[in-house]
């Protein structure tokens, strides 16, 4: 059975097999504090068995509203920030057409708002789609997250204006709580279809819920096939990400405090966006952990590369390989060769990429930087399904072994206190004086 794999051989040298084999105990117990509930944030291991939970009639239920709107819409805003936003997104991204925005589609095509507060992004939008008949997807557990709630409030607006608030209505869907929260309110008392985000997954590992599920299947991803890729991870005996968890923790104690995830393909952007957030909100607290970056290559060799290379050797990579390509592309000849691009005439654009993947590795790992490489035997609903439940699982356990919480966010409250001040919302009068005093 195909499946992705790991390997941390290039990591060697760094720290040793003995070292990373010495956080096997800890790995383990990690493992049984997932599995039993015994660990720190235990409210929220709803993410654990939730492949293998999904049933047929909650695939089909999001598939009929991902066809409605699909059909009915000439565009789908999904509305969401952080992990109500990201997942679906890195998904999207691995799966399209690299052009896809420019090139004319079946059904409606996906775009994303409330993940900023740029006023030009928004005028953009709403000037792009004025006069589009176009569906909302409306994604917040809470349903007060300033980002979402200023993006929904103006494009819920515009469609009642624009169609009336009827046809509104039934072109907006709302995920959020079962029960509690603004949203749900609202989308109770204006009728829209709703969906649940379970309370016990936070938002980072919320891509197998209808959060990320709904929207890909908008644009087309077979999420069958994508919960069929995470349960055979959820299923497997866990070496991959014991392996990454121990590793990465390994390396982290010899003094390595920063993790560059590299990619070779432009489609892998926002999984590597999605991974910070999972490891960055999960890891980085009580003042510990490893600091998640990232770069594309080989665009980023021309402009990081000099960093990676010979800067300071706190950082590790963790390369994410793709096996295979969709096209084949080949390199023609030249009579004139005036860019001596000959040598490699006949010979795939991919493999040029894999030698510059192979080359850097080599570099880097010279260089003092310590390698892992995941690889992706190709970019598709499975392997991605199989990617997306390695990272949650193993970052539980890489959680569990820093010992800290993994599963709260404590410190994405600071700025928002301050912001909610200095807009005097409110229950913000203390605060709001204070920062005056300051400024
Ligand atoms: O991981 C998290 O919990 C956060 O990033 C949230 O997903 C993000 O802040 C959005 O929150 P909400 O879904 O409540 O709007």
């Amino acid at each position: 059975m195909d499946f992705i794999k790991i390997d941390n051989r290039a990591a060697l040298g760094s720290v040793s097999a003995a070292q990373i084999e010495a956080l096997r105990p800890a790995a383990e117990a990690a493992v049984e504090k997932l599995e039993h509930g015994t660990g720190a944030g235990n409210d929220f291991l709803g993410w654990l068995h939730l492949p293998s939970s999904i049933d047929e009639a909650q695939l089909s239920a999001l598939e009929a509203s991902a066809r409605t709107l699909r059909e009915e819409c000439d565009y789908v805003v999904a509305i969401g920030i952080g992990g109500s936003y990201l997942g679906a997104k890195a998904v999207m991204e691995a799966l399209a057409d690299n052009f896809a925005a420019f090139k004319p589609s079946k059904g409606a095509k996906v775009i994303f708002a409330g993940n900023n507060i740029g006023e030009d992004y928004l005028h953009d939008l709403m000037d792009l789609i004025k006069g589009h008949r176009f569906g909302i997807i409306v994604i917040s557990k809470s349903g007060t997250t300033t980002e979402p709630a200023i993006a929904f409030r103006l494009l819920k607006e515009m469609l009642e204006q624009q169609e009336g608030k009827e046809w509104a209505a039934h072109h907006i869907v709302a995920i959020t709580d079962a029960a509690r929260g603004a949203l749900r309110r609202l989308a109770t008392e204006e009728g829209y279809d709703t969906y649940v985000i379970p309370d016990n997954v936070g938002g980072r590992f919320s891509v197998l819920t209808p959060v990320g599920l709904l929207p890909i299947a908008v644009a087309g991803g077979d999420i069958r096939t994508l919960v069929a890729g995470a349960v055979e991870m959820e299923n497997s005996d866990g070496e991959l990400m014991l392996t990454y968890a121990q590793t990465r923790n390994a390396l982290y104690n010899s003094g390595k405090k920063i993790e560059i995830m590299v990619n070779y393909d432009p489609r892998l952007h926002f999984l590597a966006e999605w991974w910070k957030q999972l490891y960055g909100e999960s890891e980085g607290k009580d003042h510990k952990g490893i600091f998640p970056a990232a770069v594309d290559n080989t665009t980023d060799l021309h402009s990081m590369g000099q960093w990676v290379q010979d800067g300071e050797r706190t950082i590790f990579e963790t390369v994410l390989s793709v096996g295979c390509q969709r096209h084949e592309v080949v390199i023609p000849t030249d009579d004139a060769d005036l860019d001596g691009l000959n040598y490699i005439a006949g010979r795939r654009v991919d493999e040029v990429n894999k030698m510059a993947e192979l080359g850097t590795r080599l570099a880097h790992v010279d260089g003092g930087v310590p390698n892992l490489l995941i690889h992706i035997p190709a970019l598709n609903e499975r392997f991605l399904g199989q990617l997306i439940y390695f990272f949650e699982k193993a970052c539980g356990i890489s959680g569990y072994i820093l010992d800290v919480n993994p599963f709260n966010q404590p410190g994405v409250e600071a700025y928002k206190k301050n912001m909610f001040a200095l807009l005097n919302k409110p229950g913000y009068e203390a605060e709001s004086a204070a920062l005056a005093a300051r400024l």
